[in-house]
């Protein structure tokens, strides 16, 4: 078919995050563990935290509308919505974000689930809906908040983000190759139960069935006649704490047979991980961000092939490639990203505690949150059993690459 020739991939990407964050610094000085532990042996640096207002609608709503306030919303035929940390059992999260930004009605709103793999799964999806008609376009938004026990091993792995990808034919960013490499192997390596609000973890057996799972995608892919480890530029892996991506690409280059020397691991992967280790883990995100940061460096990638490993515990993962555009520099949007993660407050131990102890009420009744985010969307509050979202401010849909506007919430804005 001649639409399978034209070259479909992410045309515009950005994320945004809460409005909050813990250093770890402020963490390590309450729970004793050593800073080192932190900053080098897990990676992280600090964490974003959600504000009463803030969740995993409002990030995606903020990401979005700087994509749709650029590109407009005229060929946005479908909307998927991925997420672990859903807001509601039934009804798909990209609805409320519809509403927001009042879209159009003729698009196909859904959610789609498989942890922090959701995204990719989405990702997907969309390249062979836009492959079948290349008019159309695909908004994947990706949105999660990871949060563990209070005290637990997991605790400094949390971490907020939403990624916002906008799917097309001849994309500005990066093209999706084929063949990509698939691995599903079922392992209760990290879960979360309907009733709980905080994930339930294995953590070594999930880092063994993250490593397993890198080996099979990659197995697959190479046997699929993927492009080989030598023609690959940069590996931009999902990253629940930093030092996994370490992990991970010494494996990677292990099982090759290929020299795994420390220094030269955290120079290939220090350009993907500049946002992750400020803002925590993002579950399915998470990888998107990393994606963010790769573009934003500076080195130059254009034409150069990039490899994506997105692990979704449970489990299923992909390892795919990309093709950076020739000029994509022009359509990033590293200055709303550095934004995002220098913008937000920091918030004492004691406030991160109160924050993580906070539970929307179940009653029914009319509750209201409390006024925080500086942010363009904000959870008002919930009452009957539904969510309560307001627009309070306009969004910067960035500098214009195909035509800017600064879309007024509720609008879509034209492109
Ligand atoms: N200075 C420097 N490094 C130190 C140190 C110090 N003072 N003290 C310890 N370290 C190092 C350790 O040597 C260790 O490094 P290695 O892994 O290279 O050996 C590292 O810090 C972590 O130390 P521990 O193993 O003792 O840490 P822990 O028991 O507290 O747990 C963890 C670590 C398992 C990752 C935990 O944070 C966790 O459960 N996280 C959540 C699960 C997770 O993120 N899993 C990843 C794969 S699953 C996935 O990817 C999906 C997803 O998003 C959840």
């Amino acid at each position: 078919m001649a639409s399978d020739r034209v070259p479909v991939g992410i045309h515009d990407l950005t994320f945004r995050t809460t409005s909050l964050q813990l250093t770890h610094a402020e963490l390590a000085r309450h729970t004793g563990v050593p800073l080192a532990k932190y900053h080098q042996g897990i990676g992280q640096k600090a964490m974003s935290i959600p504000a009463p207002d803030e969740d995993v609608i409002t990030m995606a709503a903020h990401a979005a509308a700087a994509v749709v306030g650029r590109h407009g919303a005229d060929r946005i035929r479908t909307l998927v919505f991925a997420t672990e940390t859903s807001v509601d059992q039934a009804k798909a999260g990209g609805l409320y974000v519809h509403s927001l930004l009042g879209l159009p009605p003729h698009i196909r709103v859904v959610e789609l689930k498989q942890a922090c793999y959701g995204a990719t799964a989405a990702l997907q999806f969309a390249t062979a809906l836009v492959h079948r008609d290349p008019d159309q376009q695909v908004l994947v938004l990706a949105s999660d908040i990871a949060r563990y026990d209070l005290d637990s091993p997991g605790e400094p792995t949390q971490g907020a983000a939403a990624a916002a990808l906008l799917v097309t034919a001849r994309p500005a960013l990066l093209e999706i190759d084929t063949p990509s490499g698939v691995f599903t192997h079922e392992v209760m390596d990290f879960w979360r139960p309907n009733y709980r609000s905080t994930a339930l973890v294995d953590g070594r057996a999930s880092i063994d069935a993250y490593l397993n799972a890198l080996t099979g995608t990659f197995g697959d892919h190479q046997a699929r006649g993927g492009a080989p480890l030598h023609r690959i530029r940069t590996i931009c892996y999902h990253q629940p704490f930093t030092r996994m991506a370490h992990k991970a690409h010494h494996h990677l280059l292990q099982q090759a047979g290929l020299p795994t020397v420390p220094q030269d691991i955290a120079a290939a992967l220090a350009p993907t991980t500049t946002y992750n280790e400020v803002l925590g883990n993002s579950y399915t995100a998470s990888l998107y961000v990393a994606l963010a940061a790769l573009l934003d460096g500076p080195t130059p990638l254009d034409g150069e092939t990039v490899g994506l490993f997105s692990y979704g515990s449970g489990s299923v993962a992909e390892f795919l490639t990309a093709t950076v555009r020739p000029g994509y520099r022009d359509h990033v949007r590293t200055g709303a990203h550095r934004a995002a993660v220098t913008d937000r407050r920091p918030i004492s131990y004691a406030a991160y505690r109160d924050l993580h102890s906070g539970t929307l009420p179940t009653d029914g009744g009319s509750h209201a949150t409390a006024a925080a985010t500086p942010g363009p969307y904000r959870l008002a509050g919930v009452r009957d059993h539904r969510r309560i979202y307001e627009a309070t401010g306009p969004v910067d849909a960035g500098p214009a690459t195909t035509g800017r506007c600064v879309a007024a919430p509720g609008e879509g804005g034209g492109g």
